[in-house]
C-alpha cells in the first residue's frame, strides 16, 4: 500500500530546524522515481471527475510534486512564492509558521479570476501556509477547488481550518500522532 511505503521512506530529523521539530523529510522520495510516479498517479485517481484549472504549489517544497501534478492533468501550475522572489507585479498574504514567520506572494496575472484552483503543499502541519495561500489566491479571485498534500499531522487539527475554504483535502500519508 502506498502510504505505508511512503511512511517507510520519509525520514523524521528530530530537533530540526530548531530543538522541539521533527522534520519530515521528503527528499528519500525525491530519489526514487518510481515512488514519484506513484505518487502523481495517486493523486490523480484521488481527483477524478473534479473540474481543475490549474493548481497552485506553495514554495518551495510544494513546487516538487505540484508542478509534476499540474504537467500530468494537462493544466498550469501557479507558484505561490516567498516573498521578493517573484519578478512582476504580485499581491501577498502574510502568515505564521510552525516555525517563525512568511510571507507569501503570487503574480497578479499568474490566473484568471473564477479559475478552480487546488492548491498543493508537501506536508499540511499547522495550516498556516495553505491557509495564508489560499486568502491570496481568493484576493484575486480564484474559486478554492481543494488541497492535496503527501503527508498530514492529523495530530495537529490543521483541516477544520480548511473547510471554509473547500472539504476537499486529500493527503497520501497520514500522522495520526
Ligand atoms: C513547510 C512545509 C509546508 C509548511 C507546513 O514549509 O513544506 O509548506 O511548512 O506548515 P504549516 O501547515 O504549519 O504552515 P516551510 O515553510 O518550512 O518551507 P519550505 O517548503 O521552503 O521548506
Ligand atoms: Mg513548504
Amino acid at each position: 500500500m502506498l502510504e505505508e511505503h511512503l511512511k517507510s521512506v520519509i525520514r523524521d530529523i528530530p530537533d530540526f530546524p530548531q530543538p522541539g521539530i521533527v522534520f519530515k523529510d521528503i527528499t528519500p522520495i525525491l530519489k526514487d522515481q518510481q515512488l514519484c510516479s506513484e505518487i502523481i498517479d495517486q493523486l490523480v485517481e484521488c481527483l477524478q471527475g473534479v473540474d481543475i484549472d490549474a493548481i497552485a504549489g506553495v514554495e518551495s517544497r510544494g513546487f516538487l510534486f505540484g508542478m509534476l501534478l499540474a504537467n500530468r492533468l494537462d493544466i498550469p501550475f501557479i507558484p505561490v512564492r516567498k516573498q521578493g522572489k517573484l519578478p512582476f507585479k504580485t499581491v501577498s498574504e502574510s502568515y505564521k509558521l510552525e516555525y517563525g514567520q512568511a510571507t507569501i506572494e503570487v503574480h497578479e496575472d499568474a490566473f484568471a479570476p473564477g479559475s478552480k484552483v487546488l492548491i498543493h503543499d508537501d506536508l499540511l502541519a499547522t495550516g498556516g501556509t495553505v491557509v495564508a495561500a489560499s486568502k491570496l489566491l481568493e484576493k484575486l479571485g480564484a474559486d478554492i477547488i481543494g488541497y492535496t498534500f503527501i503527508i498530514s499531522l492529523d495530530f495537529l487539527q490543521a483541516q477544520g481550518r480548511l473547510t471554509r475554504f473547500s472539504d476537499r483535502i486529500i493527503s497520501l500519508v497520514r500522522f495520526r500522532d
